[in-house]
């Protein structure tokens, strides 16, 4: 559990704090637009929102902060603008890893390997393993993330598995899946914040978002900061989260 506000200081259903946060962090074209910058400046801001955010969450209790920094569909974007977004990647690991681990955040990241220049695996894979006991705020990356290729992925796992003869094809459950898929053994998120004002889900956790609560903050992606989180946070306590079930419930 991280230092804050600790989870005693509420009591049941979704009045506890969040475990798990999930960001889709959005608008940071809009942003520098309005401002006449250019995209890259959007997101050079979009890096300092995080970094405020990462702070926030871990101040304030919460375990698990997933953001979504690059989908698998953002390769369709011009050329220049995912050279900005590796670079970006790419600094953020460089400059930041070290004051994370120093504030005992544990790094993972969740999306497609195998398609990733060397040098970006390299570092994805430095702040796993320069991370990996620590024990405070978790920070999962989404890079060259998408849900329903993460899906597929564990699907071929398990039919791998199956055709070895290590998996029965009848002992396959919602575990199974849950379990293969690059979250696995990281809870699901109990509340998904969008900014910019966009109302989609964008093949972000499409499996892990089953029963997540949806927070949409207007605000775009590099105005967001601990004020915004603890909004979204003051919305979802005021949710009932039934689960299915007819009474508000902690989890599943
Ligand atoms: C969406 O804004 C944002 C992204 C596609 C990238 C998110 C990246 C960051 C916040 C920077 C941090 C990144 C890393 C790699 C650590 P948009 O460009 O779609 O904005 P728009 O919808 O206003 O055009």
């Amino acid at each position: 559990m991280n230092s804050g506000v600790s989870v005693a200081a509420h009591s049941g259903g979704s009045s506890s704090v969040p475990c798990h946060v999930a960001i889709i962090m959005d608008g940071n074209g809009r942003w520098a637009k309005r401002r006449g910058l250019v995209r890259a400046e959007g997101h050079r801001a979009g890096v300092q929102a995080l970094r405020r955010t990462v702070r926030a969450a871990g101040e304030l209790g919460i375990d698990y902060l997933t953001v979504y920094s690059f989908s698998s569909e953002n390769w369709s974007r011009p050329h220049s603008e995912v050279l900005d977004l590796m670079a970006l990647l790419r600094r953020f690991i460089r400059h930041d890893l070290a004051e994370l681990h120093q504030n005992n955040v544990r790094v993972r990241i969740i999306g497609r390997r195998d398609d990733l220049a060397p040098d970006i695996l390299a570092l994805l894979v430095e702040a796993e393993e320069l991370t990996c006991d620590n024990t405070g705020l978790t920070l999962v990356v989404a890079f060259n993330y998408g849900g329903r290729e993460e899906i597929v992925r564990a699907v071929q796992e398990a039919a791998r598995r199956a055709v070895c003869g290590n998996l029965d094809p009848a002992d396959i459950d919602e575990d199974t899946i849950s379990q293969l898929l690059d979250t696995g053994g990281i809870p699901d998120p109990d509340l998904l914040i969008r900014t910019s004002g966009e109302l989609r889900i964008s093949n972000f956790l499409l499996w892990q978002c089953a029963y997540t609560e949806f927070f949409f903050s207007p605000l775009y992606w590099p105005d967001f900061d601990r004020a915004a989180l603890e909004d979204a946070l003051a919305e979802y306590y005021t949710r009932d989260r039934r689960f299915g079930g007819l009474t508000a419930r902690a989890s599943p």
